[in-house]
């Protein structure tokens, strides 16, 4: 199993180019299902996930082919065979859900594994399957199966209003009612960058829909989708994450393709912090101001707020600022569990349910710490890259899942990072 070794350095300079969004590729992959003509998707990051997506795909019967080293995918479901997403595989991804939207609008039904995914809270699937029962589908649960049929005649258009917001729940009812008879309207749907690549690709497709990244989204049902090309949106969390580095370490680094009304949120709390964030015609530069960083509160939301997905690294930037920071979880239950690794570096940390206190130090020291899921894997690295002496992080598979040549990329900054594997 692989683990990472960092020693802690000084300033970081230099560029890092940001790969596509993992997120709106796992959606984007399970579009193809919604048509017997080629997709072909550019910009694909080159992740664990994707390679989980492509095997549920081709268990299904689609075709996908990796071009131009990983970075195109051309995808075809002109011959699918199943409709069957199998426990084996979507017990690795919760994304797997994905494809129950696409399964049940173009062939009338599926049968899809209750997902599993990263640890962080109970993460049911209610909304995805009521959103589909709304369009007159019927949904049955049985041995960890969720069997789902449209009606004859195929899903029909309804009013859909969530009771909160979920991104998966969003793509889903999305992607079905655009082969759904009349029109759907979905409320409470969610605004991020990533649905509204979503329903680009699915226009590009010969889709009906207006309102993408607003709380309404209206799709008008056609009979056919037809094939598209489509590049992929630039990952905002993997753009977080390494925007962090500077704001840690000290120094300058340039995030190519970097924009900023992607992390408009997440660069105001940089901003409060002391760190500067400015758009080139490359990407981004950010560079920390002066001396150490200052508190902050941080509350995660739905997209346009601050994204769970970045909470985790926010917090080794809080761990050595100035000050009390209060961090509050609103999105998943359970998603701190990187607090107490943190603390194995010498972080002070106090959970009380979905509120995290971070007291500054002014070093953290290097130590060994193991990563529990995608997001607190790449906390605990950039935290180590901040700290004194050597750190090893263990169980990098969760890192594999969402981040592409990390060692690379920071590597070309200056970092001190290697992987090591152990047979
Ligand atoms: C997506 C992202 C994930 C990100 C999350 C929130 C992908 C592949 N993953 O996950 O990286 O952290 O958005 O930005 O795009 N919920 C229910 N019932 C449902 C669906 C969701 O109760 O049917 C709850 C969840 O447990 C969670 C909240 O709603 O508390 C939001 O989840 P959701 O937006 O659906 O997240 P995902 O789409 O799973």
């Amino acid at each position: 199993m692989d683990s990472i070794l960092i020693r802690g350095n000084g300033p970081l300079h230099g560029s890092v180019p940001i790969a596509g969004a993992k997120n709106a590729c796992l959606t984007l992959m399970p579009a193809t299902l919604l048509t017997d003509q080629p997709l072909t998707l550019t910009n694909t990051p080159r992740l664990s996930d994707i390679r989980t997506m492509t095997q549920l795909l081709q268990s299904l019967g689609a075709e996908v082919a990796g071009l131009n080293a990983g970075t195109v995918l051309a995808l075809s479901s002109h011959d699918v065979t199943s409709q069957r997403a199998d426990y084996d595989i979507v017990r690795k991804m919760r994304a797997s859900i994905l494809v129950l939207g696409p399964l049940v609008a173009r062939f009338g039904q599926a049968e899809v594994s209750l997902p599993g995914g990263c640890a962080i809270g109970a993460r049911p699937v209610d909304l995805h399957l009521r959103a589909l029962e709304s369009m007159g589908a019927t949904m049955d649960l049985r041995d960890g199966y969720v069997h789902a049929r449209a009606p004859a005649g195929g899903l029909r258009g309804a009013v859909i209003e969530f009771p909160f917001v979920s991104v998966g729940a969003t793509e889903n009812a999305l992607m079905a009612a655009t082969l759904a008879r009349g029109t759907t309207v979905l409320r409470n749907a969610a605004r991020e960058p990533e649905i509204v690549d979503l329903a680009r690709c699915l226009r590009a497709m010969g889709a009906r829909i207006q309102g993408e990244g607003t709380p309404t989204i209206e799709i008008e049902g056609v009979t056919t989708l037809g094939g598209a090309t489509h590049r992929i949106v630039t990952d905002r969390i993997e753009l977080g994450t390494y925007m962090l580095a500077p704001a840690i370490c000290g120094g300058q680094v340039e995030l190519l393709g970097g924009r900023i009304d992607l992390v408009a949120a997440f660069c105001e709390k940089l901003d409060q912090a002391g760190v500067s964030v400015t758009q080139t015609d490359r990407g981004l530069t950010v560079a920390r101001r002066n001396g150490r960083v200052r508190a902050v509160d941080v509350v995660t939301e739905p997209f346009p707020g601050f994204p769970t997905d970045l909470q985790a690294q926010m917090m080794a930037l809080l761990c050595t600022a100035e000050g009390v920071s209060r961090l509050e979880e609103r999105i998943f239950e359970n998603r701190f569990m990187h607090a107490p690794e943190l603390a194995r570096m010498g972080a002070r940390i106090d959970v009380q349910g979905g509120i995290a206190t971070v007291t500054g130090v002014e070093r953290l020291r290097g130590a060994p710490v193991m990563a529990t899921d995608l997001r607190a894997s790449v906390s605990l690295i950039l935290a180590a890259l901040a700290a004194e002496g050597e750190t090893l992080v263990s169980r990098v598979y969760h890192l594999d899942r969402g981040y592409e040549r990390v060692e690379e990329k920071l590597r070309a900054c200056g970092a001190q990072i290697e992987r090591v594997t152990r047979a």
